[in-house]
């Protein structure tokens, strides 16, 4: 079974996560988990001051050796470069309390208010700290784990931006790779360079009116073999372990397998995908609305994953909020924040979809080994073509 644990606040010393059950021999890199981090780091739209001071890196503590991966549990851990300027503010000693540092007007859309209600605080930071989506670095680092084993297998994933602020990117002509080729490119990853200019512009015109806009992304993972996933009870169906993996991200609130939502508007005939086979290549469909996934297990096409996420909680022109203590009106806390983070989303994405489908591979053709995994792979993908 493979199991993740993240722990760490976003201004405290470090993010760590502990990542149990990735095979052995999977050749894995510090320098490629930094690349991911650094991937979801940089893009237009999010805080400036990212670029300077937290340039994220992860060493890995334990659970790799001579760049192989053990089979035991693979810690990351991520330092908070500006800790600090933070050393007081999230001191751990009672000794370091201050009035000033105290936090009390709840972001109407943030996780503030409710948790301080809920956790009986008196200081939305001892909220806001782990709700914030810094911790994503965290689930970044053992996506890229997962990722690297998942590729060993062949199954690779993409992601770009479809839509930021109401602007529509068309991508409808481009291929998987291409699409994925261009939104790396482009500094809000989206391919369409029209849809790119325009969706800078109503970034910078959100920044400059203190507003945020949110916006919808593609994720697309190749190479799955069929039957990842499993139909017989609700919590193993890959579809609803992929939604659950994408809600989970912070600010994520709609998510639709392959043509989703616009399903509901076809007829049946207009919708499924017509099943043909061919000797050598065995089952295959010429079209791909179900977005890969057929009664929770994977059928052996592309699976296609979109996500909606909201314009961001923090706004320069606050919007109204009592104060927790005075329970007086007044307009809610103005926080550092990016303006919008849907490029960086993408990219976090695509982690938790590597780690929901890494789970499902090792459910499948479960091994202590990489070799052994391949093996088994290679034999079920031979026993598919004698069906
Ligand atoms: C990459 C990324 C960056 C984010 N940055 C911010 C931010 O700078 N300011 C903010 O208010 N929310 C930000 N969020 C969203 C909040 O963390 C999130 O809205 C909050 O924790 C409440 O949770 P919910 O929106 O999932 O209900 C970000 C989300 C993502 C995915």
């Amino acid at each position: 079974m493979i199991r993740y644990a993240t722990a760490g606040e976003s201004h405290g010393p470090s993010l760590t996560a502990i990542l149990e059950g990735i095979p052995a021999g999977v050749p894995v890199t510090e320098a490629y988990v930094n690349k991911e981090l650094s991937r979801r780091q940089y893009s237009f739209g999010r805080g400036e001051r990212l670029q300077y001071i937290e340039k994220d890196t992860a060493r890995i503590l334990s659970g790799v050796r001579w760049g192989e991966t053990l089979g035991s549990p693979i810690t990351f851990q991520i330092e908070n470069k500006d800790w600090e300027n933070w050393e007081k503010i999230m001191s751990v000693s009672a000794e370091d309390q201050q009035e000033k540092f105290r936090l009390t007007r709840p972001r109407p859309g943030h996780a503030d208010l409710v948790g301080v209600l809920k956790f009986d605080r008196k200081d939305t930071r001892d909220i806001l700290e782990r709700a914030s989506a810094r911790e994503t670095a965290a689930r970044t680092a053992v996506g890229a784990l997962c990722r690297r084993l998942l590729e060993e297998l062949g199954i690779k994933i993409y992601s770009w931006v479809e839509e930021i602020g109401g602007v529509v990117a068309h991508t409808e002509t481009l291929s998987v790779e291409d699409a994925f080729s261009l939104a790396e490119k482009s500094p809000v990853r989206c391919p369409d360079k029209k849809a790119e200019e325009k969706m800078m512009d109503a970034i910078k015109d959100a920044k400059a009116n203190g507003d945020t806009l949110g916006g919808v992304y593609t994720v697309v993972a190749t190479g799955c073999p069929v039957g990842l996933g499993n139909h017989t009870q609700w919590d193993l169906k890959l579809d609803g372990r992929l939604a659950q993996a994408i809600l989970s991200i912070q600010a994520h609130k709609g998510v639709e397998m392959g043509r989703g939502f616009d399903m509901a508007k076809r007829k049946g005939s207009d919708l499924h995908d017509e099943i043909h086979y061919k000797e050598g290549r065995g089952f295959f469909r010429e079209s791909n609305n179900a977005g890969g996934i057929e009664g929770g297990m994977s059928n052996g096409e592309p699976i296609v994953v979109r996500a909606a996420v909201k314009p961001l909680a923090s706004l320069r022109k606050p919007l109204r909020s009592v104060n927790i203590l005075t329970k007086a009106e007044m307009t809610a806390e103005i926080v550092r924040s990016d303006v919008c983070p849907v490029a960086s989303a993408a990219v976090i994405g695509e982690a938790v979809t590597a780690i929901a489908l890494a789970q499902a591979v090792k459910e499948k053709f479960g091994s202590d080994s990489l070799r052994e995994m391949q093996d088994h792979l290679t034999r079920y993908k031979e026993h598919l073509l004698r069906f």
